[in-house]
């Protein structure tokens, strides 16, 4: 009998992922979901022919690089490989995959909650509530602001951007406007594209963004961009914290010069600068995006496709390098 292929899986996974990652691979689970010190990825590396890990695992040089090893696929669980070196992994020869599309519909309706929770200001409204300091319905106390006939503006128009963009074309009447690097043949949405993150910054009600992470994208929505925002604007993000300068953000959100933001993602996650805690005129979620069970199984599912397909030998489902 040929051996089965050894996979480290470096967190806790759905039961039907990891039922069907114990019938298929010689696997170690991380029953315990404690993220693995550089150490233990380390001994991953060396020790099995791949590796199952996530955005919280840096699968940086050094570690494609370590010394004896023997990992040859690096299956993400994420749609995100900002966590990975990829120029490091070509050119160390390890494969990685990620998992687009089976995240979306769940990572744009957490956009639709921060939207509605923002614009709404509901967040202090309950608190309120709960610290039992509700008198009763008042005619002008804990007003928000309406979606309907606003305009929202997307950041990066791939799945996620596309799918915020029509629930909020569909659902609120907003008109959508957007920046995508490369033309986007169909938006699936009545959407006007614009010539720069600049001209969404300054046009839009509400921004989304959907942009990848990574140095690329490093503070892209810097502070001076920040400062193109009406007043009366949100901004919100579902992508990665790394793409908003954080500081320049909360000095907006604290002196007023924008109305809020929602975020379910943050620059050194899980550490959220207090100064943004204590504000309320932002809705925080601790990335949430793609959490309901139906969605992280199918992420699982495809990264043991991914899997699956590297030690068959046939076509990735979905191959990054
Ligand atoms: C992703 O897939 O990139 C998310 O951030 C985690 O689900």
């Amino acid at each position: 009998m040929t051996e089965k292929p050894k996979v480290v899986v470096t967190r806790k996974l759905p039961y039907a992922v990891e039922a069907r990652l114990q019938a298929l691979f010689d696997v170690k689970l991380n029953h315990d979901d404690r993220p693995l010190s550089t150490a233990e990825l380390e001994v991953a590396m060396m020790g099995a022919d791949g590796l199952l890990p996530t955005v919280t695992d840096a699968i940086d040089s050094d570690l494609l690089n370590v010394k004896g090893r023997r990992a040859g696929i690096v299956a993400n669980f994420a749609v995100g490989v900002n966590n990975i070196d990829l120029a490091a992994a070509e050119a160390a020869g390890v494969v990685v995959t990620n998992t687009p599309g089976v995240l979306t519909d769940a990572t744009a309706d957490i956009a639709l909650t921060l939207m509605l929770n923002v614009t709404r200001a509901t967040w202090p409204a309950e608190n309120r509530l709960r610290r039992g300091e509700w008198t009763g319905f008042a005619p002008t106390a804990m007003l928000g602001s309406g979606l309907q006939d606003k305009v929202l503006g997307i950041i990066g128009m791939g799945r996620i951007g596309q799918a915020v963009a029509k629930r909020c074309h569909y659902g609120f009447g907003m008109d959508v406007i957007y920046f995508n690097r490369s033309p986007v043949a169909d938006p699936g949405v009545p959407a006007q594209a614009v010539e720069s993150i600049d001209a969404v910054m300054a046009e839009a009600d509400v921004i989304s963004l959907h942009l990848p992470g990574g140095a690329n994208n490093d503070k892209v929505i810097s502070a001076a961009r920040i400062a193109l925002m009406k007043p009366t604007a949100f901004l919100v993000n579902t992508a990665r914290g790394d793409v908003i300068d954080e500081d320049a953000l909360v000095a907006a959100l604290q002196e007023r010069r924008i109305a809020g933001a929602g975020l379910d993602v943050f620059y050194h996650e899980p550490r959220v600068p207090e100064a943004l805690r204590l504000l309320d005129n932002v809705s925080l979620l601790p990335h949430l995006g793609s959490a309901t069970l139906e969605t992280r199984t199918a992420m699982g599912m495809l990264a043991v496709d991914n899997l699956e397909a590297h030690f068959a030998g046939r076509p990735y489902p979905a191959r990054v390098v």
